[in-house]
């Protein structure tokens, strides 16, 4: 059995820890065989190989007697470079509890159990239903929207430095004034509506005027005002921070990417992953 859950670029602007994408790259785990203790074979440095693995945490949070296996663990998601890769990584751990314990657990139970143990749902949810899902978390209810996400390409910036989550939501401020709120959830609005009717430009313009997180998070990722003017130029619809940083989305015309990687890649070098919407979410091949 081979499970594969995609990459997810949260917040797209001012839908901070509400908002996610799924993308183009995956982080896939095959199960082997039974085994006397729980193994995973990968090869990410530093990353524990036993019951000290994220993946096996969940899957112990989930069904605490399941019985060891040896599991191959292969990623293409960067790690801790704000695409989600935790985040896949315990969707793929709640799938895995579910597939061996036969739970029958609906794409909800996965959300609600994922959303716990991550603490918000803008990662875990595309990572589990693919595409765009709009979602809130309040009190423990849950509640979430998932829609298709127009037609564009995607280019990440994904720098060679890595940025923890915790670290990032350092950077934040404790309260914003009630007239700062009411401008920044109108930018979200904007940005949630175009996205919902398609008007990636109008989607655009309000998701590169984020007021709830990208000003004070803009010092830990110097290279992106840069980013965001070359995408300009090239006719981007938007430029945002994936996530916590630091890795540095564009969405642009699909005409437009190839200009656009290249001019990127002299102007900034970094590795550079051109992308698309992933639609499927968590898939399970037997
Ligand atoms: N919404 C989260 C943040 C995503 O921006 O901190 C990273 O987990």
């Amino acid at each position: 059995m081979k499970i594969s859950v995609p990459a997810t670029s949260a917040n797209l602007g001012p839908g901070f820890d509400s908002v996610g994408l799924a993308v183009s790259c995956y982080l896939s785990i095959e199960v082997l065989e039974e085994s006397s203790q729980w193994v995973i074979e990968h090869d990410l440095a530093g990353v524990p190989s036993d019951e000290n693995n994220l993946l096996i945490k969940t899957v112990l949070e989930v069904a605490p007697d399941l019985h060891p296996h040896r599991i191959k663990m292969i990623s293409d998601i960067p790690l801790a470079r704000g695409l989600g890769s935790s985040s896949s990584v315990i969707v793929a751990g709640i799938e895995l509890a579910n597939q061996l314990g036969q739970l029958n657990l609906s794409d909800d139970d996965k959300l609600s159990i994922a959303t716990k143990i991550e603490g918000h749902p803008d990662n875990v949810a595309p990572a589990i239903f693919g595409n765009l899902v709009v979602a809130s978390y309040i009190n423990q209810e849950l509640n979430k929207i998932v829609a298709d996400f127009p037609e564009t390409a995607l280019v990440a910036y994904v720098p060679a430095y890595e940025l923890k989550t915790s670290d990032s939501r350092q950077a934040l401020p404790q309260e914003l004034s009630f007239k700062e709120a009411v401008l920044a959830s109108s930018v979200a609005n904007m940005a949630v509506a175009g996205l919902l009717t398609g008007d990636l430009e109008m989607a655009g313009r309000a998701m590169s005027q984020d007021r709830f997180h990208e000003p004070y998070r803009q010092k830990l990722v110097p290279e992106f005002p840069e980013i965001r003017e070359l995408g300009q130029n090239f006719g981007a619809y938007a430029t945002y921070l994936s996530g916590a940083g630091p890795t540095v989305m564009t969405l642009l015309p699909k005409d437009k990417k190839e200009a656009f990687i290249l001019a990127l890649e002299k102007q900034l070098p970094a590795k550079v992953l051109a992308l698309e919407v992933d639609r499927k979410g968590v898939v399970v091949e037997h």
